[in-house]
């Protein structure tokens, strides 16, 4: 087991390009950190696997995390945090180490849902393994039980993202109709959680296809705002980071391919390494 206290980034952990929505908003709000994303675009998309698989892939990659000296590794998928995140917690860490942490983007989520709406009716949308998981309905119950959610998965979604397809006209057709899908299940609805770190791609259109009167909750700057609340209270994690401003990206699969897409969600150029998870 280890237990020495070492120096290193953040882990950010995503099934392929999603969790960058996440990464660019602790970029903003946690700038003088340093970050290593890791993407599995080569065995992306997890939404419709198994438990099993996604719990063995989460695992290899946060694993991989810590052996790059990262302490503290966000899980900033919501497939993996549905799916992975308890047992890995209650597991696997105790196994590995007892100075490592890894924490998901459900939780923080669902704890600030309460101050958002009047009608106490929440809408979430995910992957089908999100959705089928029921971590949101439970997570919320847990902390609002006087709050009434409905899910809708949106299995096209992530691949209209990953193919670069999520302002094309085609895009229009998969969003309005699981918009649709959920609306259609009470019409008090008046916040929605997009439960997928891919889906904030897709804001332009949802806010076309959606009333002005119900708000969307993107989960970047939730996440980053508890991020930067959980290491001020936890000075052990927080001084096992590293300080240099320094984002380093990492992906399972080609390297050039990662570069191009990765620079439409962070607005930059981004240099990225081919690594192998096993
Ligand atoms: N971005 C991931 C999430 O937040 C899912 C994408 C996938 O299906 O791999 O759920």
């Amino acid at each position: 087991m280890l237990c020495m206290l070492t120096q290193g980034p953040i882990g950010v952990f995503d099934s392929g390009y999603g969790g960058l929505t996440i990464l660019k908003e602790f970029k903003n709000i946690l700038p003088q950190y340093d970050f290593l994303y890791l993407g599995d675009n080569a065995r992306a998309p997890y939404g419709t696997r198994s438990f099993d698989t996604v719990y063995e892939y989460t695992l290899q990659a946060v694993k991989y995390l810590f052996e790059q000296n990262c302490s503290l590794v966000i899980l900033a998928c919501n497939t993996a945090s549905a799916k992975a995140l308890r047992t890995i917690q209650q597991n696997d860490l105790p196994k590995i180490s007892n100075s490592k942490r890894v924490l998901g983007v459900i939780r923080p989520t669902t704890e600030i849902v309460g101050e958002v709406t009047t009608t106490k009716h929440i809408g979430v949308l995910g992957t089908k393994g999100t959705v089928m998981s029921n971590s949101y309905v439970v997570e919320i119950e847990k902390l609002h039980p006087e709050l009434q959610v409905f899910q809708h998965a949106c299995p096209m979604w992530v691949p209209l993202v990953e193919n670069n397809e999520y302002l094309s006209p085609g895009a229009d057709y998969f969003v309005k109709k699981d918009l649709d899908a959920l609306l259609n299940q009470s019409s008090n609805i008046d916040t929605i959680i997009l439960g997928c770190t891919h889906y904030p791609l897709l804001m332009e259109k949802i806010q076309q296809f959606l009333p002005p009167n119900i708000n969307i909750l993107s989960q970047g700057e939730v996440v980053a705002k508890s991020l930067k609340s959980y290491l001020n209270r936890h000075s052990n994690i927080n001084q096992s980071t590293t300080k240099n401003s320094r984002t380093v990206y990492l992906t399972t699969d080609s390297s050039e391919s990662f570069a191009i897409q990765a620079k439409i969600f962070m607005g930059e150029t981004i240099d990225a390494r081919q690594i192998h998870l096993k």
